[in-house]
């Protein structure tokens, strides 16, 4: 609990950390904790609770000093307070003197850039006021077609194999897709965009090379949409009243695509492994009742897809959490923490059903705007698949289960799943009322059974097996015509049949 052994510049570089599994090990300058160090984040973050409280110091890669807030309220009260907390990197006392590198492995989080997520005030009204505005465009229940019918197709790329890996297979897609549609670009949702999403944020070699690729595809839609808006979201963020700038329409497309692709696809690996092992969604055999939002809620509280948000910066000195923090102090905002803080949860296997208070989405003037979309995409996502493939069970142990984990977020890596092989369905046809799967509590999920076999040969709904479409567009999910119409007219065109 002193702050003073925070100083900004009490760091040294020389120094040389103990080998992994010596006891000091991940300690740097004054026994402050390193995070990018530690193999069990969650475990730290209670360390770190018991040992200073609500809010602790920590260390950054090159011992950059860092505040954590732990605690529920803490979080809350910095997310809520823009007097006293901005999220403009430019006042980080680090930054100011030189502390950080340019190479930083966290640059692409830390460089302050004119977008929402950094703006303040006036600024941040215009930008988000431009968001909100085209995101307040987006009919729920066209979109919530939409995302079954995507799921249709892509399930029907691995139905009739009888095996899966849901996260490459499934949930690393069906956001993609969503979002180019929502976005107005059906046509630039496939493999490589979303090999070139997945490249670009976990920071490899061909990170920038995989970053242009997605960046090319949102000046060329940018472009298309100055010239000839449309219905879509592009189109809204154009013509808006904000007058944002070639430049901001394309950067606020990036931040929607990212921040949507990454959030969502954690989030929907996480639901879908809920209701594979939660004993509480296998309704038919103890009589307990977990519907599909309430796993999607249950796991945004024990597994938010943000562990933690680089940052909040203090615009003064204040207190927080019984921590003296100085002006120009960087704080992380923590939902992973905040959401199992015991004063709000005293008891981590109680149900939070109906309780949406955690902090998975922020909170504040930044709180994500594009929440409804996230959690439709999980609704209708994990519904309709498991509508597809009602016998899906997990193809291995718990344990075995392999995660990958930054400070900023935690994966699994792959989630594989076993079923008896099933038809491909017609995802062209015109739907009746049942394709909109109604919520269901009774799916037959996660029993321990021997490995399935084969079902014999199903009659095929079409005579002919689709190959993966390139995107799952209503009308053709192969070619598009040249002039596309807008979004909605597009799926009343298709719900009606003419
Ligand atoms: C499960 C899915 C998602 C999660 C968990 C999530 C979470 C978050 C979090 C934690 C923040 C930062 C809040 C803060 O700084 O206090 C954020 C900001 C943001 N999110 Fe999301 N998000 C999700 C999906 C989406 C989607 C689908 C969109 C767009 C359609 C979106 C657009 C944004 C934008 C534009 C911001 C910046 C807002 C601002 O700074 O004013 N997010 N999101």
């Amino acid at each position: 609990m002193t702050p003073e052994s925070h100083a900004p510049t009490g760091t040294d570089a020389s120094r040389t950390g103990p080998p992994p599994g010596c006891p000091a090990h991940g300690l740097g300058p004054g026994g402050l904790h390193r995070l990018h160090e530690s193999e069990d984040l969650g475990a730290l973050y209670e360390q770190l609770r018991d040992e200073h409280g609500p809010v602790a110091p920590v260390l950054l890669h090159d011992d950059v000093p860092m505040w954590i807030v732990l605690g529920h309220a803490e979080n809350l009260h910095m997310v809520r307070s823009p007097s006293q907390f901005c999220r403009d990197s430019r006042i980080w006392n680090p930054l100011k003197e030189g502390l950080v590198k340019p190479d930083h492995p966290l640059m692409p989080h830390i460089a302050w850039q004119p977008i929402a997520s950094h703006a303040e005030g006036d600024e941040h009204k215009r930008l988000r006021g431009a968001v909100m505005g085209a995101i307040s465009t987006i009919d729920f229940r066209s979109l919530r077609r939409y995302i079954n019918r995507s799921t249709q197709a892509i399930v029907n790329r691995f139905c009739e194999k009888g095996e899966a890996d849901l996260v490459s297979q499934f949930t690393e897609h069906l956001p993609m897709a969503v979002m180019c549609e929502i976005l107005g670009m059906p046509d630039a949702y496939n493999d490589r965009l979303v090999e070139a999403a997945r490249d670009a944020l976990k920071g490899t070699e061909t990170a920038i090379a995989s970053h242009s690729y997605v960046m090319d595809a949102l000046s060329r839609l940018t472009a298309r949409r100055r010239a000839q808006p449309e219905e879509d979201l592009a189109s809204y963020l154009i013509t808006h009243p904000a007058r944002l700038s070639d430049d901001e329409v394309r950067e606020h497309l990036r931040l929607v695509l990212f921040a949507a692709y990454e959030a969502t696809t954690n989030l929907l690996s996480n639901v879908l492994l809920t209701v594979l092992i939660d004993p509480r969604f296998r309704a038919q055999l103890n009589g307990g009742q977990m519907t599909v939002p309430e796993a999607v809620e249950q796991s945004l509280w024990n597994e938010p897809p943000f562990s933690t948000v680089f940052a909040y910066f203090a615009k003064q000195e204040t207190e927080l959490g019984g921590q003296r923090i100085r002006r120009g102090d960087g704080l992380l905002f923590a939902p992973l923490p905040a959401n199992v803080d015991p004063r709000v949860r005293p008891d981590l296997s109680a149900s939070m059903q109906g309780n949406r208070s955690h902090l998975a989405f922020g909170g504040g003037p930044h709180e994500c705007p594009g929440q409804d979309i996230g959690r439709s995409i999980a609704d209708v996502g994990v519904d309709a698949l498991l509508m597809r493939l009602p016998d899906v069970e997990l193809d291995c142990g718990e344990e075995e289960l392999r995660w990958t984990a930054s400070i900023a977020s935690r994966h699994l890596v792959s989630l594989p799943v076993q079923f008896l092989p099933k038809p491909q369905q017609d995802v062209t046809e015109t739907p009746n009322h049942n394709h909109v799967p109604a919520q269901r509590s009774d799916w037959q999920i996660g029993s321990v059974q021997p490995r399935l076999q084969p079902a014999p040969a199903a009659p095929q709904p079409q005579p002919q097996p689709q190959p993966a479409p390139a995107h799952p567009h209503p009308q053709s999910p192969v070619a598009e015509p040249v002039r596309r119409k807008g979004v909605w007219p597009r799926f009343l065109r298709w719900w009606r049949g003419y």
